[in-house]
């Protein structure tokens, strides 16, 4: 296991091109990654069209899945790990009110344009900040929720991530996640498999690894860490639509590396194999 140690140098190469394509004008890669940098939810995929302006909807609905499931109202203090351009606190912003609302991200570059195009309503305060997951610099018991919108699989430790959430979440705080997550059966053959992709995976989405981690070892953590997993929703269905879309976007770039990596994920899906999930953990009361 990784010692969560800071990282700030660590490059998200398919990330890393999309403001450049912004200012390019490209105006499928503004729609569908501008706002939210995951993946679509649609509560009838049978609907889907296949087009960007639908999949930009529907990445809004799965933040706003999250921060439902995460149970966010009026007057609580958020912290957005991993925040990507600052979609899902710029949702957050706009459905509710007397909000303190923190996102933090190890990308520099996506942080300016967070802080350029998410402006606080009246009532709401909104800053970003450049930390580490696994080194928050914040206080003891500073916030309600902690979110970590499809980012967690790029900590260098999640272990790490769920003690400092853990710290700064005030006494009934939640820690709420989405993750693409393996059935166990799969996760012992993924082990055999994951050396032989890491060099593509790295390339294209920058972490070290896959990374991924099956529900059991989700348990073992939280109850490591001083949290109970309170919630679990099995999406995958609902997320399946984002692949025609995002894979067309990767082809039409000429982006083969990373449109083979999503194939990769796209099958394992599609097959059962990996799941798309939202945990949420409520601190255990102790
Ligand atoms: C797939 S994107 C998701 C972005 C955002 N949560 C969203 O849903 O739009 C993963 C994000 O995690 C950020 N990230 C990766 N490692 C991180 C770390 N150690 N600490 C903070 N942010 C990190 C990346 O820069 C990127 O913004």
């Amino acid at each position: 296991m990784s010692d969560g140690s800071s990282n700030h140098s660590i490059s998200v190469p398919y990330f890393d091109s999309l403001p450049q394509k912004f200012s390019e004008g490209d105006v499928d890669a503004l729609l569908a990654f501008g706002r939210h940098l995951h993946w679509g939810y649609w509560s009838d995929p049978t609907k889907a069209d296949g087009s960007v302006a639908d999949f930009a909807i529907a990445a809004e609905n799965l933040s706003r899945l999250v921060t439902d499931v995460a149970e966010i109202q009026d007057g609580l203090s958020i912290l957005d790990v991993g925040c990507g351009f600052g979609g899902t606190i710029a949702s957050l912003n706009e459905r509710f009110c007397s909000m303190h609302l923190v996102g933090i991200n190890i990308n520099t570059e996506q942080l300016l344009r967070a802080e350029t195009t998410v402006q606080a309503l009246p009532n709401n305060h909104i800053k970003f900040v450049d930390a580490d997951a696994c080194q928050l610099p914040f206080s003891d018991d500073y916030f309600d929720v902690v979110l970590a919108v499809e980012s967690i699989f790029a900590f260098s430790s999640r272990e790490y991530f769920f003690r400092e959430a853990r710290r700064i979440l005030r006494p009934g705080g939640r820690l709420t996640i989405c993750d693409f997550i393996p059935i166990q059966a799969f996760y012992r053959t993924w082990k055999l498999i994951e050396k032989a992709t890491k060099t593509l995976v790295v390339r294209t989405y920058g972490s070290r690894s896959v990374n991924f981690c099956p529900l059991f070892e989700y348990k073992k953590l939280a109850s490591a860490t001083g949290f109970e997993l309170v919630k679990t929703e099995n999406i995958t269905r609902n997320t399946l639509p984002t692949y025609p879309v995002v894979n067309s976007l990767m082809r039409r770039e000429g982006d083969e590396e990373t449109y083979r990596a999503t194939r990769g994920l796209e099958r394992l899906s599609r097959r059962g194999l990996l799941q798309y999930m939202i945990l949420s953990f409520q601190i255990s009361p102790s």
